[in-house]
C-alpha cells in the first residue's frame, strides 16, 4: 500500500476483535517506533508493552480508552534525555515521543491492526500503577488489536478543516 492509501485508510479504531496481536506484528510495530526520527537522534522514548491481562486491567484503571484491545503500548519520554534548543531551552521530548507513537500507529494500520491515539488517561495513576521511574513522562497510550468486524470510523474521522483554514502559503 502506498503512503497516501495507508494514511487515507487509517482511522481511530475503538472496537476490537478477540484475536491476539502476534509477536511478529508487535515486533514490527515496535521497530517502526525505534526507527522514527528524534531530535539529535536522542531517542528519549520509552515504550511499555502490555500484552497480559494484569497490565491491561491496570491500564483500564488509568483510562476508559483501551476499548477492549488485547494489547496496548504506553509511550513515555525520559525528561533527562531529549535535546534542548539552545535559543530558549525548549526540549523535544513531547515531539519525539509523538513521532514515535505516530510511526507505530501507521505501522499498525499497514499491518491491518487497529489503534487509537489516547491522551485521555490519568498520568498520576499510570506512574503509580506501573511503578514508572520518576524521570519518565507519559505521552500516549496506543491500544492495539485487530478491528472488530463491525468497527467503523467515528463521525469525527471525516471532519477535516478546509485547506485555507490550516495551510498558509508565504505568510498568514
Ligand atoms: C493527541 C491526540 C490525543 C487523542 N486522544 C484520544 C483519546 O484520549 N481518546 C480517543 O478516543 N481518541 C483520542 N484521539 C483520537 C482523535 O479523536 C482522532 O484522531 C480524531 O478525532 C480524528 O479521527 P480519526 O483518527 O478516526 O481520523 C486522540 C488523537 C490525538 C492525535
Amino acid at each position: 500500500m502506498d503512503f497516501k492509501a495507508l494514511a487515507t485508510k487509517r482511522y481511530s479504531v475503538r472496537k476490537f476483535s478477540r484475536e491476539p496481536v502476534t509477536a511478529a506484528e508487535l515486533q514490527a510495530v515496535l521497530l517502526a517506533g525505534r526507527i522514527a526520527p528524534t531530535a539529535a537522534n536522542r531517542q528519549p522514548q520509552r515504550v511499555l508493552v502490555l500484552t497480559e491481562e494484569e497490565g491491561l486491567k491496570k491500564l483500564d484503571a488509568c483510562t476508559s480508552c483501551r476499548f477492549g484491545a488485547p494489547a496496548a503500548l504506553i509511550v513515555f519520554f525520559d525528561r533527562d534525555a531529549p535535546w534542548a534548543r539552545p535559543f530558549d531551552g525548549e526540549r523535544s521530548g513531547w515531539v519525539d515521543a509523538s513521532i514515535v507513537t505516530d510511526h507505530m500507529m501507521m505501522q499498525a494500520a499497514d499491518l491491518g491492526l487497529g489503534s487509537t491515539w489516547v491522551m485521555h488517561f490519568d498520568p498520576a495513576k499510570v506512574m503509580e500503577l506501573f511503578q514508572v521511574p520518576e524521570t519518565l513522562v507519559p505521552v500516549a497510550v496506543l491500544p492495539l488489536g485487530h478491528p472488530a468486524a463491525d468497527a467503523e470510523p467515528s463521525d469525527r474521522h471525516a471532519l477535516r478543516l478546509g485547506e485555507t483554514e490550516t495551510i498558509f502559503y508565504n505568510g498568514f
